[in-house]
């Protein structure tokens, strides 16, 4: 492929005035893949020969394949960059025009809400330390579970998944988080992302309400918009999830997304008293709360406060856990533990609901947790996060000093940096960092209700950065910060 002469084409063919140079490589890759030029499976050349070939600065080059990467138009392989499998839009003049106004309203919900990144360098948030991951172990497992799946076991798997696995999770979560469960309530579904959809597939009608921390986590706000429900954000203070009176007399809600162990994306914690005053007011307005435990297995300092699930024998919680962030998410695994009353009234949907249960990978799965392996590797990740994480602290404390303060470092993968100065654009900077291939995410771009918040900075994921490229990168990241303009 000659890439200078796909540039000159596009060029030719484009009124580009005024657009930077990353745009314009972005889109022009872009207009190739969907036009077919650049097939699936094409490798791409690396970020460095590009800029070369072009003339280009590397990290022009480096943006623009961000950006095709979080659009899931490319992928990083062991043979380098390559252009991702996707349905092209048939050629014009085979097909009617089809507008946005084809999609469902449902679909159309979900089209302003920004794409999840797919990134693993510094400061991506929410990675795991992929490489890190016993992979000897867990292959092992996978076999040994291949073998001993029989032949009648390939049928239909339960919709709730295997028993084996639904028993080790719920061991693993009433002795690491405090759960009261029965392995009965215990769904395993395809991640947290398939659980939120669950939750509104069998808790919500079109038009219900439902609250979304704000800032928060645009997953849930996907699910809740998708699922046509009325989504009003909640305030979050220092520790998280703060409704108003107003809100509960206003807005009284069918469903309640918090994030208490670790605030996403501030980072608060909700403390014991906050807990209660929720599990208590959500019971009196007939509310569900969903209780999004995505990270808390990190704790670096001191004990975690256990789930609010396990704080009242009957609690109105729906608990969503992931194996995302203990093991790699590209594994689609995570579960949901329903209130025990309902969770016997929805087994007849969910086994109408799209099938979950890969039953080899989840007797794995099963052997993994019962084993200790899985304890084992959390344990070393713990070590090696609370590192990183001090690393990050002193670097941060190094190069930004005075103009920014730390907040939620105490738990998880990631924290969040404000700046003193209430100029500084959290988002000007944000892209100012991707355009130099650091990836940092931002506050503002976090926000899931009309009200504007009051947080705003960066999002720095620390867990999937090795400690010896930390202060550089730190270093770097101040430097654009205080020379983006305001
Ligand atoms: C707040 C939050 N919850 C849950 C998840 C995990 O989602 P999933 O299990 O769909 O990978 C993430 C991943 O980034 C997250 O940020």
């Amino acid at each position: 492929m000659d890439y200078s002469l796909l540039l000159a084409d596009f060029e030719r063919r484009h009124d580009l005035s005024g657009w930077p140079r990353q745009r314009t490589v972005h889109a022009c890759l872009r207009a190739a893949i969907l036009g077919g030029r650049l097939a699936a499976g094409h490798q791409l050349l690396s970020t460095r020969a590009l800029a070369h070939e072009l003339g280009i600065a590397r990290n022009t080059v480096l943006y623009a394949y961000e950006q095709l990467m979080a659009e899931g138009l490319l992928l990083t392989s062991r043979r380098g960059t390559l252009v991702a499998q996707v349905a092209l839009p048939a050629p014009a003049g085979e097909t009617m025009e089809r507008p946005a106004s084809a999609l469902s309203r449902r679909a159309q919900a979900l089209t302003g809400i920004a794409m999840p990144g797919m990134l693993s360098s510094a400061f991506a948030l929410g990675v795991p330390a992929l490489d890190a991951f016993p992979m000897a172990a867990w292959r092992r497992a996978l076999d040994r579970a291949w073998r001993e799946t029989g032949p009648f076991e390939f049928d239909y798997c339960d919709p709730a998944g295997l028993p084996v696995l639904r028993k080790a999770i719920a061991d693993y979560l009433q002795a690491a988080r405090g759960l009261r469960c029965d392995p009965a309530q215990v769904v395993v579904t395809n991640g947290t992302q398939a659980s939120l959809e669950l939750c509104v597939h069998l808790f919500t009608d079109a038009g219900d309400t439902a609250w979304i921390e704000n800032p928060g986590y645009l997953g849930a706000l996907s699910a809740f918009r998708g699922g046509q429900l009325r989504t009003v954000g909640i305030a979050v203070d220092h520790e998280g999830i703060a409704p108003s009176a107003d809100d509960w007399r206003k807005t009284a809600p069918r469903l309640i997304y918090t994030s208490p162990s670790h605030q996403y994306p501030t980072g608060g914690v909700l403390g014991m008293p906050r807990r209660l005053a929720l599990l208590d007011q959500a019971e009196q307005a007939g509310a569900l709360i969903i209780e999004d435990d995505y990270d808390s297995e990190f704790r670096h300092d001191g004990p975690p406060l256990p789930a609010m699930q396990g704080l009242a024998p009957a609690a109105p919680v729906i608990y969503l856990g992931t194996f995302s962030k203990t093991m790699f998410p590209a594994m689609r695994t995570g579960f949901m533990v329903l209130p025990a009353g309902l969770a016997e009234a929805a087994r007849p949907a969910l086994a109408r609901l799209p099938m979950h249960g890969r039953v080899p990978e989840q007797r794995a799965l099963a052997a993994f947790l019962a084993s200790g392996q899985f304890l084992q590797h959390l344990r070393r990740m713990r070590r090696l996060y609370r590192e990183r994480r001090d690393t990050l602290l002193d670097a941060l404390d190094r190069h930004f000093g005075a103009s920014a303060a730390v907040h939620g470092a105490g738990t998880g993968m990631h924290l969040s940096l404000g700046f003193t100065d209430a100029a500084w654009r959290d988002d000007r900077i944000s892209d100012a960092a991707r355009a130099e291939g650091i990836a940092v995410h931002c506050m503002t771009r976090h926000e899931t209700g009309l009200r504007k918040t009051a947080w705003t900075g960066l999002l720095l994921g620390y867990s999937q950065v090795p400690a010896l490229d930390i202060d550089a990168a730190v270093e770097r990241l101040a430097g654009i910060a205080r020379n983006t303009p305001v």
